[in-house]
């Protein structure tokens, strides 16, 4: 579903990205593992269409889609829960699942897709009216999955969900991935937790420098003594 081919990507003279390639099959779990500075948000946002590539190909679906806007990346079904909470603080809970189903597309089937993120989430549900500022900080994050959803993706790339959060709502990000992984939803997952991680990905990649080192199955890198020492801690 998703094919990155030999991409790079500059900040200035700097160099982000070199030469990586990364394929997604639809419906798969592909974890993406990787030191700080890696490059991990770095390919997230230019797969989102926020940074431009350089070099390379990106395609979705068979379609080049690396340079478009970002809007047009979304509109074709790429959706992403960014780094960071970034929920609109002074808008409600329901405001901000209405701002992710703005495009044409995901509009179209907005009120099907609000009972559905309503019925994975029911406290959105019960905090419709809240100002999402005022949310816990997990409230915040499934909030932040929710209006991913709104946007009707048939692929999400999540950059770090979890990060920041207790146990406890670490597992229930990971419960909800899963989920979302059992009703097909295809996966691309950033995240601090890489045993957590390599468990639940069909394939995996790891990323040193903006250049990948290290791919394999999810079982295949967790037993790798190179993943085992730098990432694993073992
Ligand atoms: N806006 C920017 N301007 C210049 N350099 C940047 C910018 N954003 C990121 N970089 C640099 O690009 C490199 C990759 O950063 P990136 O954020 O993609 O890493 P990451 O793997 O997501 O790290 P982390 O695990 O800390 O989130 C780093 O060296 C970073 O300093
Ligand atoms: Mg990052």
């Amino acid at each position: 579903m998703l094919d990155i081919r030999d991409l790079s990507v500059f900040y200035g003279d700097a160099q982000a990205l070199d030469g990586v390639s990364l394929e997604v099959g639809a419906g798969q779990v592909v974890a993406l593992v990787g030191a700080n500075g890696a490059g991990k948000t770095s390919l997230i946002r230019t797969v989102a269409g926020i940074l431009k590539p350089r070099g390379g190909s990106i395609r979705f679906d068979g379609r080049e889609i690396g340079g478009l806007d970002s809007h047009r990346v979304c509109d074709l079904g790429v959706g992403q829960v960014a780094e960071g909470r970034q929920v609109f603080p002074s808008m409600s809970v329901l405001e901000n699942l209405q701002v992710g189903a703005m495009l044409p597309r995901a509009r179209a089937q907005a009120a099907v897709t609000l009972e559905r993120v309503f019925a994975m989430f029911p406290r959105l549900k019960e905090r419709a009216g809240q100002l999402a500022g005022t949310l816990s900080g997990g409230e915040q994050q499934m909030l932040a999955i929710g209006r991913c959803l709104m946007g009707a993706p048939r692929m999400i790339m999540f950059d770090e969900p979890s990060l920041g959060l207790s146990p406890t709502l670490v597992a229930e990000v990971f419960r909800t991935i899963r989920e979302l992984h059992g009703q097909g939803m295809t996966i691309l997952l950033v995240e601090q937790n890489v045993a957590a991680s390599l468990q639940l990905a069909d394939r995996a990649y790891v990323l040193e420098n903006g250049s990948i080192v290290l791919e394999g199955s999810g079982t295949a890198l967790l037993d790798d003594p190179r993943v085992k020492e730098a990432y694993l801690g073992l």
